[in-house]
């Protein structure tokens, strides 16, 4: 028995003794949509949602992916790493997708893994991550579930030709039936399995929705695959006839927005705006599904006696944008469309009804499970548990950190009949590879992003919500000096800051002001503001800042400019450096 086994049937006895009923440590029900954006307001139209988890639950409203594309965002969620530490940055070879995740050793030093070792049962059904394949599903299996039902690729995007494969056995085609309603019915089977056990249970769900349909077409040896809009169960193919994307002040905007391949995309014409309102509303039916497996699995909760005793955590792998800045629909954008997710949690001690504005991201949802569970952290978490309690929630309003690391590597394809897979570049030239800094602070609402172009980006969104106006035009940069603006001060610190979290690990991605400063005496932007560092920002802007000297689809850091923060005082005395 290892010693972790000793400590949890001393536990158990001793809560047997004290109180005469076993106290069961929590389960969890983790429920992860796929493309599900925040921004236009799909949630409004999932009333069971509302039910169950925003009016009972606690709705962290500004909660962020740290990259916006599905599977390193799912391999960030999953091991609590950066993705510049998982190095799984993108959905397929030689970048990203599971034949990475099982070359970069994570198979065996991910979430399940660690929920076994704690003495967990842990189930999974849906989507994994891309890649995950029915020619390499097994080399090797995906390691840490008690039992497991994966949607496998090419056929995972496949709403009515879904492929399943079931623990140890081969892959099963369910074609003919909607991929929702089959993951629906394999939730509650795991979660009955799990509450028939004394061990407590971890179960994911992951389905498709909204995600767009992809079909597979295999012609001998020739496979082609055809995407298209989400396709909704037939009971939910006529809702939502009269609804439109919100037209939001960034949506299709006549003068053009954003920086690199941003700025050069036309105006989409009544023909591509009217078919992109189609997809969207094809989106909104499609998570109809969901919205019933989301009622269906707290009846089922409800009627086995748990649901007190139970953690539900809903939210998204990444967001979506339809039309924002007048892209085609997608996401890898840094845009809030794009990274600022919806992350719902009810469960013990968490306040029922409430929202709040702390800042959260997937870094932090594998720290936060441990922390659920009681499970001791692990060092190199790069993220931090999210506040449960109302106490804890109060308390992280003023201490909580305000950054959120934002990354991405690669291209962009558009989806829809109007995406152009060549806006953002070719695998040999990508253009959307960038970092970025989103910070939401008392004082300060600011996105920071530099390009592999060297293009810089700058909103300030709380005059600015929806990211139109650039405050790092050309004019910004010709300014001469750095003794100038408050908004160049402002820059030199954001910059600083994106430094550091750009290749952080662990704490240090936690507390980045504690590389800048280790005195320990800056705690958050307002701080660093203080105008005796001036002199130390304005030189390290000019001398030391974040760059690259090339556009690479993966993480090539000799591409990836300066790669070590400035540190003060370093080894001047930067008050008197003028
Ligand atoms: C399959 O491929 C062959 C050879 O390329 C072609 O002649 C045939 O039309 C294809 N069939 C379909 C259904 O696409
Ligand atoms: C494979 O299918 C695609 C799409 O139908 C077609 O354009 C291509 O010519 C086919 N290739 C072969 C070798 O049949
Ligand atoms: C709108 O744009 C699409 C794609 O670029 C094009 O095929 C279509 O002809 C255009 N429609 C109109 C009415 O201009
Ligand atoms: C696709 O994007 C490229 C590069 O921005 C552009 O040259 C081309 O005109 C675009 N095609 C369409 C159909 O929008
Ligand atoms: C950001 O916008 C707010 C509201 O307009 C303004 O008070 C603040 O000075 C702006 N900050 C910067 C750095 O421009
Ligand atoms: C990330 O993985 C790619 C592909 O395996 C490799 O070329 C690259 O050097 C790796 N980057 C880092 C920082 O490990």
């Amino acid at each position: 028995m290892t010693l972790f086994g000793i400590w949890q049937t001393l536990l158990i006895a001793t809560t047997v003794l004290t109180t005469g009923v076993s106290a069961k440590r929590p389960n969890v029900v983790f429920i992860l949509t796929d493309d599900q954006d925040l921004h236009m307001d799909s949630l409004s139209y999932m009333p069971n949602v509302k039910k169950h988890l925003i009016d009972q639950g606690t709705n962290y409203q500004k909660h962020y992916c740290t990259v916006a594309l599905c599977c390193p965002s799912r391999v960030n969620l999953l091991t609590g790493k950066a993705a510049h530490n998982t190095n799984v940055t993108d959905v397929e070879p030689p970048y990203g997708g599971y034949r990475q995740f099982i070359d970069q050793n994570l198979n065996q030093n991910y979430l399940p893994v660690w929920l076994q070792k704690a003495g967990y049962n842990t189930y999974y059904t849906g989507k994994l991550m891309n890649f995950h394949h029915i020619l390499n599903y097994n080399k090797p299996f995906a390691a840490g579930w008690t039992s497991s039902d994966f949607l496998l690729d090419p056929y995972t995007y496949s709403y009515l030709e879904s492929v399943w494969q079931r623990d140890r056995s081969p892959p099963k085609s369910a074609a003919g039936q909607y991929s929702t309603d089959i993951l629906a019915e394999k939730a509650y089977a795991y979660i009955e399995e799990g509450a028939s056990s004394d061990t407590p249970f971890f179960v994911a769900l992951a389905p498709i929705a909204p995600h767009a349909n992809v079909d597979v077409n295999i012609n001998g040896s020739n496979v082609s695959h055809t995407s298209g809009d989400p396709i909704p169960a037939d009971r939910h193919k006529s809702l939502f006839s009269d609804v439109v994307v919100p037209r939001t002040p960034n949506f299709n905007p006549d003068v053009p927005s954003g920086v690199s391949w941003v700025a050069k995309l036309p105006q989409q014409n009544q023909t591509e705006v009217d078919y992109n309102d189609g997809f969207y509303r094809n989106r909104l039916r499609a998570l109809q599904a969901v919205d019933e497996m989301v009622d269906g699995i707290f009846q089922k909760l409800e009627s086995l006696g748990i649901l007190e005793e139970t953690y539900v955590v809903y939210s998204s792998d990444n967001g979506f944008h339809i039309g924002h800045h007048r892209l085609q629909p997608g996401k890898r954008c840094g845009f809030e469309e794009d990274i600022n997710v919806p992350l719902i949690i009810r469960g013990p001690g968490v306040p029922q009804g409430a929202t709040t504005d702390i800042v959260t991201t997937h870094t932090d949802l594998a720290p936060t499970f441990f922390d659920m569970l009681g499970i001791d952290l692990r060092d190199d978490f790069d993220g931090a548990p999210i506040p449960l309690t109302r106490a804890d929630i109060d308390d992280a309003v003023t201490t909580r950190h305000e950054h959120v690391n934002v990354e991405h590597w690669g291209t962009v394809n558009s989806e829809g009949v109007f995406g152009n897979s060549s806006a953002a570049g070719t695998k040999e030239n990508p253009e959307n590879t960038y970092k970025a800094l989103r910070l939401v602070g008392k004082e300060h609402n600011f996105y920071y992003s530099v390009f592999c172009n060297n293009e810089h980006e700058l909103y300030n969104l709380t005059a600015d919500p929806y990211q139109m106006n650039n405050l790092m035009s050309s004019s910004f940069k010709n300014q001469d000096g750095y003794a100038a603006s408050d908004l160049q001060k402002m820059v030199h610190r954001l910059d600083a800051l994106l430094m550091v979290l750009k290749t952080c690990v662990a704490n240090d991605c936690i507390d980045p002001w504690g590389v800048l400063h280790p005195q320990g005496d800056v705690k958050n932007l307002e701080d660093a503001l203080n105008p005796k560092y001036d002199a130390f920002y304005a030189k390290s802007f000019d001398t030391n800042s974040v760059s690259f000297t090339k556009c690479e689809a993966g993480q090539i850091l000799s591409s990836e400019g300066s790669l070590e923060p400035s540190v003060y005082p370093g080894q001047v005395n930067w008050e008197n450096f003028s």
